[in-house]
């Protein structure tokens, strides 16, 4: 296995889980940074990326157990795995909900040979060419990789044949079926890290933050998270306003929120936040900087 660029197949195998913990995270740091989504925005994640983070928030948690945490857009999930067992380890009885855009994933083998990593929105994710793994973006900080540019428009277009041919297809990607031919297997996934989709006390959902539908969680959670998401970068100021909002219909009141950006240091800049009685965020801590969103969540 390439430690560079591992691939799906690899990953999502039995032999996976029974590899030593660090070369798991390496593997699995490496596989989902090379992962981009439809909507530009990458799974990039590391482990203990947020640990002092879960230190700190230790001193903010509400009194409330078994403790309702909601952990939003968790790439491979493993920060919520770390953290849960942060939490085990004070002794605080909890349970996680943890959400991403692209959750469910098929990888779709072509005899056996080539295997194309396909989110539930038949969105590409990787290519894996006899064994070559090709990521799905051609844009990189050095300017757009030209070849592989070319690569990726013919691949899409036969991946778009495929399906225009193979029409089940499409409704047993979206439907994270499995199916098994001579020549064809779609084996779904949960693209999380396989130690996460294994955990207990995590439950995974695929959801939207712009387009969730949030009614059966309202004001549910005594915590939620929203780590390397929520940046200026992503979004711009309306649609970080109505994801915030949606956010805080979710928690009881005195919830916390936490909003975290890490930087190219690897430095945690976060903010620690308490709903108050009319509704309105109060600022309880900053780690480094402070999240770069302090002001919009203290005026929404
Ligand atoms: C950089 S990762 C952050 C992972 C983790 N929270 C951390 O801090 O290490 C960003 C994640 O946001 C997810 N994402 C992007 N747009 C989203 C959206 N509109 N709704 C939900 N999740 C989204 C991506 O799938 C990706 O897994």
């Amino acid at each position: 296995m390439s430690i560079e660029k591992p691939r799906a197949i690899e990953i999502y195998s039995k032999n996976f889980i029974g590899l030593d913990e660090k070369l798991q995270n390496l593997y699995e740091e490496n596989f989902f940074k090379e992962i981009q989504l439809k909507n530009e925005t990458y799974k990039t994640t590391y482990h203990e990326r947020l640990k002092d983070l879960d230190k700190v928030l230790l001193n903010f948690l509400p009194k409330e157990r078994p403790l309702k945490i909601l952990d939003v857009a968790v790439s491979s999930g493993l920060t919520t795995l770390e953290w849960s067992n942060s939490l085990s380890k004070n002794g605080i009885e909890h349970e996680i909900i943890a959400t991403d855009l692209n959750l469910k994933a098929t990888i779709v083998s072509c005899f056996k040979k080539v295997h194309i990593l396909v989110g539930s929105n038949l969105f590409p994710l990787q290519w894996d060419i006899w064994g070559k793994c090709i990521p799905n973006y051609s844009k990189t900080s050095q300017g757009r990789n030209l070849k592989r540019f070319i690569l990726l428009l013919i691949f899409q277009l036969l991946f778009k044949i495929f399906i225009i041919i193979n029409p089940r297809f499409k409704y047993l990607i979206r439907d994270n079926a499995s199916y098994s031919s001579k020549y064809i297997a779609l084996i779904p996934i949960l693209l999380v890290s396989p130690r996460v989709a294994m955990c207990k006390k995590i439950k995974l959902l695929e959801q939207d933050l712009l387009y969730q539908d949030i009614s059966n969680f309202n004001r549910k959670f005594h915590v939620i998270r929203a780590a390397n998401i929520l940046n200026k970068a992503y979004f711009d100021d309306n649609v970080l306003l109505k994801i915030i909002r949606n956010l805080k219909s979710l928690l009881t009141k005195d919830g916390v929120f936490v909003v975290c950006r890490t930087n190219e240091q690897q430095e945690n800049n976060a903010s620690i936040f308490r709903l108050g009685e009319t509704n309105k965020f109060l600022l309880l801590h900053r780690v480094g900087n402070g999240c770069e969103i302090e002001n919009l969540i203290l005026n929404s």
